[in-house]
């Protein structure tokens, strides 16, 4: 991947998935002070003052209690799901993804020599009727789903499919690995809470990262979850050779939480996001009509369209080229290669403006 700071000279790309360079709050970072905690091998599960700082945070983020113990600190979403196929995947062995799913996901189980199969997503998320038939079929070695603003469908997955699905994780004693990059990026009302969240005997980890709501050169985030699963995180040689990971960058990021500047930041971040989401929705409607086929996403950073007319997008990638626009084709997403007709495109690298022009170059992209 290229440095993800430079935007693309004449071309708005729809398709880069991050957080605007623009938006990034240097100025939060003060010169830090070191304490010899911060420079040592730390506690497995990372610095307990900052477990304690994020477990309090989480805990009125998400409406539920969060304790320090049921956190392990990660250097990010990524470093933690390499973490959990190296505890708990064995090349050769099968997990379960939602079909479309965050390519980056499957590029990193493929990495690993891990099987995926796709399972099909309704407009509330994972649908279980098909993810029970393969769980008894495959015995995988877990099931990897994004519940909150779902990279790329934008899709939530309500309170009650939540519910049945850790009981489904439940039944079979299959992991649930909530991939949660996106739970805390609501613009109106909050999702539902992330699955570890719902039931304590229930095998689930849910995966954060500060990523997208603070800055994603920290490198740093955490995995939630209770019981067996974190204890065998825990004995990670990884963990008992290095110590926790990221202790520099908790002692950086626990004083912001403890002071409220990183609420205030991300508050005016979902602002932001709002308008950016209202720009490209509303105008791609004005300028594709029905055309286009969308659901307006309540959080996130994607919005996933499709083409009503059933067409290809990826037939469409070069003229876009020459139109100054680019967005990433639904088949990259799916195990199964399906969603040809879909993109993803993401509202959160580019302002207003740039936005508006990328609606009407969209437009004249699928025009006829
Ligand atoms: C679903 C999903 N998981 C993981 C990541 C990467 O997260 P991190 O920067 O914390 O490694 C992303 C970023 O695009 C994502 O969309």
């Amino acid at each position: 991947m290229s440095l993800q700071i430079i935007k693309p000279k004449n071309i708005i790309d729809l398709g880069v998935g991050q957080p605007d360079p623009n938006l990034l709050p240097t100025s939060l970072f003060q010169p830090l002070t070191f304490h010899g905690q911060d420079l040592a091998y730390g506690e497995e599960a990372g610095d307990s003052t900052f477990r304690q700082t994020l477990a309090a945070w989480l805990s009125v983020d998400y409406g539920k209690p969060i304790t320090a113990d049921q956190l392990i600190v990660t250097n990010g979403s990524s470093s933690a799901l390499n973490m959990i196929c190296a505890q708990f995947a064995k090349p050769g062995s099968t997990v379960l993804v939602e079909d479309p799913t965050y390519f980056i996901a499957l590029n990193l189980f493929a990495e690993r020599g891990i099987n995926v199969v796709a399972i099909p997503m309704d407009d509330e998320g994972i649908q279980l009727d098909a993810l029970d038939c393969a769980l008894q079929q495959h015995q995988p070695a877990f099931i990897y789903t994004i519940p909150s603003y779902h990279n790329p469908t934008g899709i939530t997955q309500s309170h009650e499919r939540r519910q049945a699905l850790v009981a489904l994780a439940k039944k079979y004693q299959c992991l649930l690995v909530a991939d949660e990059v996106y739970q805390s990026l609501y613009y109106q009302k909050k999702p539902p809470p992330p699955l570890a969240c719902y039931d304590n005997d229930a095998p689930v980890l849910s995966v954060g990262t500060f990523s997208k709501i603070l800055a994603p050169g920290l490198r740093l985030g955490w995995i939630q979850g209770e019981g067996a699963p974190i204890q065998k995180l825990l004995r990670s040689a990884l963990l008992k050779s290095g110590g926790g990971l990221a202790p520099v960058t908790s002692a950086l990021v626990g004083p912001l939480i403890a002071n409220g500047e990183f609420q205030a930041y991300l508050a005016s971040l979902r602002q932001t996001y709002q308008i950016r989401l209202d720009t490209l929705y509303e105008g791609l409607k004005t300028s594709m009509g029905d055309k286009l086929q969308m659901t307006k996403p309540e959080g996130g950073y994607f919005l996933w369209a499709t083409l009503a007319d059933g067409s290809h997008v990826a037939s469409k990638l070069a003229v876009a080229e020459k139109k100054g626009v680019n967005f990433l084709g639904g088949a990259l997403f799916s195990a199964n290669q399906g969603y040809a007709s879909s993109m993803r495109l993401c509202f959160a690298w580019y302002g207003v403006e740039e936005l508006e022009i990328a609606c009407e170059r969209l437009a004249q992209v699928f025009r006829g």
